[in-house]
């Protein structure tokens, strides 16, 4: 097994079958894998970790996805939409922070027109032309995505969730669909937005094929940033009986994904974080090196639930950026703000 972990740092890939025996193997591997997944990381990034400051603007949601607690269905939840003035808010308390990103994340909330999102990304952009302004609002029509490139918008992060079209249907009603999703991420890239994808670790019905189709299917996207986590319950949907994905199995992904893509942002999550109190840390540690700290409004941070139990909504809110710099010093790195915040995977090549 260790030749396979030897293999993967050398030659930034495996074989499907090779893949297959590294994600199914025992624990035992590990700490191996682990220990050459942080090297890689240290020759390209050092010690740094990336701030990308998390603005959660509405959880009303068009879709009815089977494992999301903002879903349409779910008529338990009180639902809110920040306005523009809020949103200003948070990104003028994330500046004084240091923050030089805002990730501007939502359901597909159709109240959010073209024209109210290019004016809230124009005022964003004019005030702080130093700062990213990355969009997380799911598939929209290429003349959407151009219009938010044109007003300011740079990044995008969509993650495919599965790239198997028979798994995607489990997750999803029929009105969705893996093809789709996928042309949205091509469509992205054709703008020259830096994109992000990702997964769900261990979501139902998702198998180890599943997993290699998609890490295949980002080697061709080749995107800027993969985020994943663990599938965590909801009670209000119908996955809530399912069980929760791994701690374990989505360190071993962070470690290879590290392998394969040696240049990727990779976020340490916040699900990580929920599915185990050093979550995050570990995250960090298996290849990590992007921290998303909440910045919505403390009063709105529990009506964002996507799954159970999620951190970062209760007192502790209003001091995600001290606790994260804590923990992203316990795991032995250290937060890069302002100036080197962002420019470094813009300038590197990516690696094939
Ligand atoms: N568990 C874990 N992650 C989830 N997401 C949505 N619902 C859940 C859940 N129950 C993730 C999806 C989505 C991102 C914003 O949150 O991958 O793309
Ligand atoms: Fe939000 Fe720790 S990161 S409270």
């Amino acid at each position: 097994m260790k030749n396979l972990v030897d293999k993967l740092y050398e030659t930034h890939n495996l074989e499907d079958s090779e893949l297959k025996l590294l994600l199914e193997a025992d624990g035992s591997i590990d700490e191996y894998l682990f220990s050459l997944s942080d090297k890689r990381r240290q020759e390209i990034y050092g010690k740094d970790v990336y701030l990308r400051g998390l603005i959660e603007i509405t959880n009303y949601c068009k879709n009815n996805c089977y494992y999301c607690g903002i879903r349409c269905g779910n008529t338990k939840l009180e639902r809110y939409r920040l306005t523009k003035e809020d949103i200003l808010d948070c990104c003028e308390q994330g500046y004084n922070l240091g923050y030089r990103t805002f990730v501007m994340q939502g359901g597909e909330d159709p109240f959010f027109t073209d024209d109210y999102m290019c004016e809230i990304i124009s005022s964003i952009h004019t005030k702080y032309p130093d700062c990213a302004i990355t969009l997380s609002l799911g598939e929209k029509e290429m003349e959407s995505y151009q219009a938010y490139y044109n007003a300011g918008a740079r990044r995008y992060l969509l993650r495919q969730e599965t790239a198997n079209e028979e798994h995607y249907r489990k997750l999803h009603n029929a009105s969705m669909s893996s093809e789709h999703r996928k042309k949205c991420l091509f469509n992205l890239k054709e703008i020259g937005y830096q994109v992000g994808t990702g997964i769900m670790v261990g979501s139902p019905y998702q198998t180890t094929e599943n997993i290699i189709e998609d890490l295949r299917f980002m080697q061709k996207l080749n995107p800027e940033m993969i985020g994943i986590g663990p599938f965590l319950t909801h009670p209000d949907t119908p996955f809530a009986s399912e069980k929760n994905g791994s701690l374990e199995l989505t360190l071993r992904l962070i470690a290879i994904l590290r392998l394969l893509f040696p240049y990727a942002l990779i976020p340490s999550t916040t699900a990580l974080g929920t599915i185990s109190p050093m979550g995050r840390e570990k995250g960090l540690k298996a290849g990590a090196n992007v921290v998303m700290p909440n910045l919505s409004p403390t009063r709105f941070r529990k009506l964002y639930s996507l799954y159970e139990n999620k951190i970062c909504t209760g007192e502790e809110a209003a001091e995600c950026r001290q606790c994260l710099e804590k923990r992203v010093q316990t795991a032995g790195y250290q937060i890069v703000t302002a100036v080197g915040d962002c420019i470094r995977s813009d300038v590197k090549p990516s690696v094939k």
